[in-house]
């Protein structure tokens, strides 16, 4: 992390758990833990729980974010939920192009490309994941495909539009998995992205974007993580989901 360069930025991502009345006990007991953070701090849920989220969330420094929306403002998509609807409760954050979304979703980089556009034009802050399958890192081609998928996901993104994306480099192979790049593979990974953004908006934007690492990020690895220079957060999953552990690593994050 670079804090005179950009913000440190810790979002918890919930996945497909906990229901409103969890989702209001686990933003309650992060809530006193984290209130110290010198870090932004954010909470993905599922979309049921948003309301509650947010609910919890009122005057405390827990930011509130979807996992996910709809390119189009509305109509016949059964199922979507739009940026504009997110933008309307209140919302202020949304990942996308996460890599369940990818594998399970029929997710492409053009939709991801959608994604943020829509996000964007909703007023909303865009966390934008990139990352390699283990076989691609195997080929020696993560780099490559890091380039492609940010280069495609901002593809119409304005310098003024970027101070609200954060990209989250996660290796998919380290998502849930409980293997975690080294410090040194992430901070590599995200110096490239940073390198790529720079080629595109020039270096001064490129060093003030925020990009997260993530994939099985925890209590005992994140100081490591976050003390690489291109490591500027993280995006958790399974550690999101106890606030002991999600607040370890704010408190990492806040050094
Ligand atoms: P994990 O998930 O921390 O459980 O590996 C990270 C993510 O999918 O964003």
């Amino acid at each position: 992390m670079d804090k005179n360069l950009r913000k440190a930025v810790i979002a918890g991502n919930w996945k497909m758990n906990k229901n409103p009345k969890e989702t209001v006990e686990l933003i309650q007991a992060i809530a006193p833990l984290v209130k110290e953070a010198d870090c932004d701090v954010i909470a993905c849920t599922p979309y049921i729980d948003l309301t509650a989220a947010l609910e919890a969330a009122k005057g405390t420094n827990i930011k509130i974010g979807a996992e996910n929306c709809h390119w189009e403002k509305s109509g016949a998509y059964t199922g979507e939920i739009s940026a504009d609807m997110l933008a309307a409760i209140g919302i202020e954050y949304v990942i996308i192009g996460h890599s369940e979304r990818r594998t399970y979703f029929g997710e492409t980089d053009e939709t991801v490309q959608k994604r943020v556009r829509a996000a964007l034009d909703a007023g909303l802050t865009v966390i934008l994941c990139v990352g390699e399958y283990l076989e691609q890192r195997e080929q020696g081609i993560t780099d490559e495909l890091v380039r492609l998928q940010t280069k495609i996901a901002l593809g119409g993104v304005s310098a003024d539009e970027l101070k609200r994306i954060i990209i989250a480099y996660e290796p998919v192979w380290a998502i849930g998995t409980g293997k975690t790049a080294t410090a040194e593979q992430a901070n590599e990974v995200c110096a490239v992205i940073r390198q790529v953004v720079g080629e595109l908006y020039g270096a001064d934007n490129a060093n003030a974007l925020t990009i997260q690492y993530g994939g099985s990020m925890n209590a005992a690895n994140a100081d490591e993580l976050l003390a690489k220079p291109d490591v500027d957060g993280g995006l958790i999953g399974g550690a999101s989901l106890k606030a002991e552990d999600f607040a370890a690593i704010v408190k990492a994050a806040s050094k």
